[in-house]
């Protein structure tokens, strides 16, 4: 029987175990995006898990069965997890006789674009507190996003100083960062492209290596420093960045050339394996609270330690310009904005979610108010979340034709589904049929409007 057969198990004797058994407590700490799924995913298969939160109103709504934002799938998997074994609770010191201890709090960035890390500081040190009366010997694995050396420099101080314990003998620490695509999480946890592990290379590596054989089986392991796993993450991320301003700077010369099509372009470049077909659809530009967030942060360390981010500065410039783009098209097409009544269609950072954190769509209607228009957001999901920004400097709708209704412009700014079924009728009632499309959604269609749309050549 090869390594990779044999299963660990805490209950039936280190590595041996036949019966798939996973008799194990593991404990997440922060219960966002990452650390919710995570708890859902690794208790709905059945292992002990606590799921823990500082946020006590969260924690009772999550306990309740009911997730803080909307993520496909993740309602029914934390009601199954919360039939089997997982508990929620706010009391850091449940993390008592866990197994595994993950931590996956945010990182935000500080106004200079540094990644602000308060939250972990603060995580960390109640850890090592905790730990220190533990006569079990953990793994603590960070999730959260850190710029490399945090490890190293930051996490394992404060640990080992509130702990009074040595990391690799009493406790094990492992950088473990998270791939997740928000809208996929789910699907996503169970069967990540490859899991990272960054620390030294003892018995507690070896455990964890298990697990993951296990947790997530068939699945690339890459096992490796801790400065190199954080790096992973950055490099990751700002490769996807990369991809998407390089195609959003392709669309922009193809609007300049009649007749070209941006997607007849990524799909055939797509096909080049060195190149693939993933993340190259053009639009507005990325947003979400991940790549401007750790677009920043890498260019700013990179500057801090002397090298100088052309590229990344580059992919960075490029993505503004594409709200920049859209706001000069409208402008040209309708003249003054003051006054005007433009309707912006979808606020969430991509479809399937309600997440409006660094939303394109978001910041065009904030471009859009602050020249005096009236503005009318449309979105599937996101219109609550959108409320606690605009309150009632914005209308709201939750139909598409009252959204159109009496405007001058619409701007498709998310590639919901719903915004297919535009048709003739839909658009019936707009006071001047002008459609900024950034997604091509309509391309196909032939619609009785002025239509532009991000990546696509007029046509001759
Ligand atoms: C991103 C990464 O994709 C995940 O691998 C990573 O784990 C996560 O950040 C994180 O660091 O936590 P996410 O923020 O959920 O995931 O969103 P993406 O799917 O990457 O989309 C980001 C933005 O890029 C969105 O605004 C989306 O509309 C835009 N995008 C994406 C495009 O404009 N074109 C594309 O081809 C792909």
């Amino acid at each position: 029987m090869n390594q990779s057969q044999i299963d660990f198990c805490d209950k039936h004797g280190s590595y041996g175990c036949r019966q798939g058994c996973l008799d194990m407590k593991i404990a997440v700490i922060g219960l966002g995006f990452v650390g919710l799924t995570l708890s859902s995913v690794l208790a709905s298969k059945g292992i002990t898990t606590v799921g823990i939160d500082l946020d006590k109103e969260k924690c009772s709504k999550i306990q309740k069965g009911t997730p803080t934002f909307f993520e496909l799938d993740l309602k029914k998997t934390l009601k199954k997890a919360l039939k089997k074994n997982l508990l929620i609770t706010d009391k850091l010191s449940s993390i008592n006789n866990c197994d595994f201890i993950f931590i996956s709090v945010g990182t935000p960035q500080k106004k200079n674009g540094e990644i602000d890390l308060s939250f972990i500081k603060t995580v960390v040190r109640s850890v090592g507190k905790i730990i220190s009366k533990n006569k079990k010997k953990p793994i603590i694995l960070i999730k959260s996003t850190v710029t490399p050396g945090t490890m190293k420099d930051v996490i394992l101080p404060i640990l080992e100083k509130n702990s009074k314990k040595k990391a690799g003998k009493d406790f094990g620490l492992i950088s473990n960062p998270e791939f997740l695509q928000e809208s996929k999480a789910i699907q996503d946890t169970i069967k990540p492209h490859v899991v990272v592990l960054g620390g030294y290379k003892t018995k507690f590596m070896k455990k964890t290596e298990k697990f993951f054989s296990r947790f997530n089986p068939n699945i690339p392991i890459i096992i490796t420093n801790h400065q190199t796993a954080e790096m992973i993450k950055y490099a990751n991320n700002s490769f996807l960045a990369t991809k998407i301003s390089f195609i959003n700077q392709i669309a922009n010369i193809c609007q300049a050339i009649p007749d070209t099509n941006i997607d007849d372009i990524a799909a055939a470049i797509g096909l080049d394996p060195r190149i693939g077909n993933l993340f190259l659809n053009a639009g507005p530009g990325y947003g979400g609270s991940c790549l401007p967030k750790d677009m920043n942060a890498i260019i700013n360390l990179s500057s801090k330690i002397g090298v100088k981010p052309t590229l990344l500065n580059a992919v960075e410039k490029t993505n503004k310009l594409q709200i920049s783009n859209i706001m000069a098209l409208i402008k040209h097409n309708i003249g003054k904005i003051k006054g005007k009544k433009i309707t912006v269609l979808g606020v969430a950072f991509k479809p399937n979610t309600d997440d409006i954190r660094d939303s394109m769509g978001i910041e065009l209607a904030r471009k859009l108010m602050k020249l005096g228009a009236s503005v009318t957001i449309h979105d599937p999901k996101a219109l609550n979340n959108a409320r606690k920004i605009f309150h009632s400097n914005v209308k709201y709708t939750t139909t598409i034709s009252s959204a159109l209704k009496n405007c001058q412009c619409a701007i498709i700014m998310t590639q919901w589904k719903e915004y297919e079924k535009i048709d003739n009728k839909t658009i019936k009632y707009m006071n001047k049929k002008f459609i900024i499309d950034s997604r091509r959604i309509l391309s196909h269609k032939n619609l009785d409007a002025k239509y532009y749309a991000i990546g696509l050549g007029q046509k001759i």
